[in-house]
C-alpha cells in the first residue's frame, strides 16, 4: 500500500474555532484535513460551505506537493456534486471527493431548480474535477458494492480516473458512529486490484479499529471523534500512522 496518510475529520472540532483547530492538527503531524460537506439531502445534516473551506484556507498552507501536508480532502456529502465544484476549488480545495450514488442519481436531473447542466457521471464528474485543478475522489456508502467502481478505475482516460477511492465505514451524515467491519471486504478487494491505489475509510476509525482496517488495506485515514476527542491528538495521530505503515 501507499504510504499512510491521517485526515482528522473538523467535523469533530470546534467550530468557533476552526482556524486553530485546523492548524493544530496540521502542528500535531496530520498531513490531510477531512472537511465535510452535508447538504440536508444527500445525508440527513448540514454542516458548512464554501466560505468556511475558505477561511480555515487562510490558516493552513497550501500544499506544495500532490497528496501533499495542508491536503483539504472535501468529502462532498451533497446530492448535486457538479454544482460546487469550482466554487470549492477557488476556496481553496485539493481533493474534491464526490459520491458515486450521487453522481449516478437523477434526482439532480429532475429537480425543477436544476438544468441539465447538472446531469452527470462519475467519470464525467471526474474529468471535470481534473480540468478545474483539483485531484479526484470517488466516495461509495455502505450500501453501494465495491464492483460498481471496477469501470472507471478500468479506464483508459487518465482524465476519467479518479486519485482515491473512499469507501464509507458508517453511514455518511454524523461523526462518533459506531465502526461497520462488515465494509472492510470492499478495502480488501480494491487493495488486491490496485496496490498503488490510495484507499480512504472513514467513520469510526481509531486506535481501536485502525489495525482491521490497516491489515484490509486502507492507508488514507479520516478520524474525527478518536482525534478531536482525545487530549493528546499527536499521540493519536501517531498510532494510527504507524498501524499503517507497520
Ligand atoms: C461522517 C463523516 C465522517 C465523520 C467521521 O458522515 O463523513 O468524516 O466526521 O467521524 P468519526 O471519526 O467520529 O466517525
Ligand atoms: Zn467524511
Amino acid at each position: 500500500s501507499p504510504a499512510a496518510i491521517i485526515a482528522p475529520s473538523i467535523l469533530s472540532a470546534d467550530f468557533a474555532n476552526l482556524g486553530a483547530e485546523c492548524s493544530k492538527m496540521i502542528d500535531s503531524g496530520a498531513q490531510w484535513l477531512h472537511i465535510d460537506i452535508m447538504d440536508g439531502h444527500f445525508v440527513p445534516n448540514i454542516t458548512f460551505g464554501a466560505p468556511v473551506v475558505t477561511k480555515i484556507r487562510s490558516h493552513v498552507d497550501k500544499p506544495t506537493a500532490k497528496h501533499g501536508k495542508g491536503t483539504f480532502d472535501c468529502h462532498m456529502m451533497i446530492a448535486e456534486p457538479k454544482k460546487w465544484v469550482k466554487e470549492f476549488q477557488k476556496a481553496g480545495c485539493d481533493l474534491y471527493c464526490f459520491h458515486y450514488e450521487a453522481a449516478i442519481s437523477s434526482t439532480a436531473a429532475e429537480s425543477p431548480e436544476s438544468t441539465s447542466e447538472l446531469k452527470t457521471s462519475p467519470k464525467e464528474m471526474t474529468r471535470y474535477i481534473h480540468d478545474c485543478g483539483m485531484l479526484a475522489g470517488i466516495a461509495i456508502k455502505p450500501d453501494t458494492k465495491v464492483g460498481v467502481l471496477w469501470e472507471i478505475l478500468e479506464t483508459k482516460e487518465d482524465k476519467e480516473r479518479p486519485d482515491m477511492v473512499l469507501v464509507m465505514t458508517v453511514h455518511p451524515g454524523f461523526g462518533g458512529q459506531k465502526f461497520m467491519a462488515s465494509e472492510l471486504p470492499k478495502v480488501a478487494e480494491l487493495r488486491k486490484r490496485y496496490p498503488d491505489l490510495n484507499i480512504e475509510v472513514d467513520g469510526g476509525l481509531g486506535p481501536g479499529t485502525i489495525d482491521q482496517a490497516a491489515d484490509a488495506g486502507a492507508n488514507v485515514i479520516v478520524a474525527g471523534s478518536a482525534v478531536f476527542g482525545a487530549k493528546d491528538p499527536a499521540e493519536v495521530i501517531a498510532k494510527l500512522r504507524e498501524a499503517v505503515d507497520k
